[in-house]
């Protein structure tokens, strides 16, 4: 078994997890353990049936389900939530297509630990199908931004960036897998940048 890290990175998903899936590879690739003493030790989704769960737990990451449908209200779930989270003293709390929306308690809980990725150029679409709502806009370009998470939603510093063009007759399907490939690299990056800042 290997040590446990001195900075433990949590992810959270809801889904595919693929931003999951290129944080952990970066970790591995570029030696976020011997460069920061960092390393992914859990990923936690609230939907039992998370795609992402089976790929973490073969490559022996701690996983855990917090189902938000067995909790009456947001309070009882971020709580549940923030015992599994805290279980593994994390020095960041990653959100990777986490599709809950936190409490302001949660939120000051994790403060300055606590980062996201959103499918937009923020401050542009906040919310939810983004890219539905850019391509409806006009817009010819689209992204994703890397942010610090502060209650409200959406918000916070942002980190990093990723531009892509929007095309002639492009489905909010293939802007959004144009956009995602940009996710995996910049969400990667900007975490790999705040674990340098120490
Ligand atoms: C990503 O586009 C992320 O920005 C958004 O949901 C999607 C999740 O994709 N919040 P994945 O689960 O990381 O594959």
């Amino acid at each position: 078994m290997s040590a446990l890290p001195a900075r433990p990175i949590v992810i959270l998903i809801s889904g595919s997890g693929s931003n999951m899936t290129a944080l952990v590879e970066a970790s591995r690739q570029r030696r976020w353990a011997q460069r920061f003493g960092a390393g992914v030790v859990a990923v936690i989704s609230n939907r039992p049936d998370a795609v992402g769960l089976g790929w973490a737990r073969e490559q022996g990451i701690a996983t855990a389900v917090i189902d938000h449908k067995q909790h009456a209200d947001r309070e009882t779930f971020d709580a549940a939530l923030m015992q599994a989270i805290d279980a593994h003293r994390p020095a960041l709390v990653l959100l990777a297509g986490f599709m809950r929306i936190l409490t302001p308690g949660f939120v000051r809980h994790y403060e300055g630990r606590l980062i996201n990725i959103h499918p937009s150029l923020l401050p542009a679409f906040a919310g939810l199908k983004t890219h539905q709502r850019a391509i409806e806009a006009g817009c010819r370009f689209a992204g994703a931004t890397v942010h610090r998470v502060t209650s409200e939603l959406d918000h916070g510093e942002y980190l990093e960036q990723a531009v892509v063009p929007v095309l002639p007759g492009d489905t909010a399907e293939a802007l959004a897998a144009r956009v995602l490939s940009q996710e995996h690299m910049i969400y990667p990056l900007a975490v790999e940048r705040l674990l340098a800042a120490g």
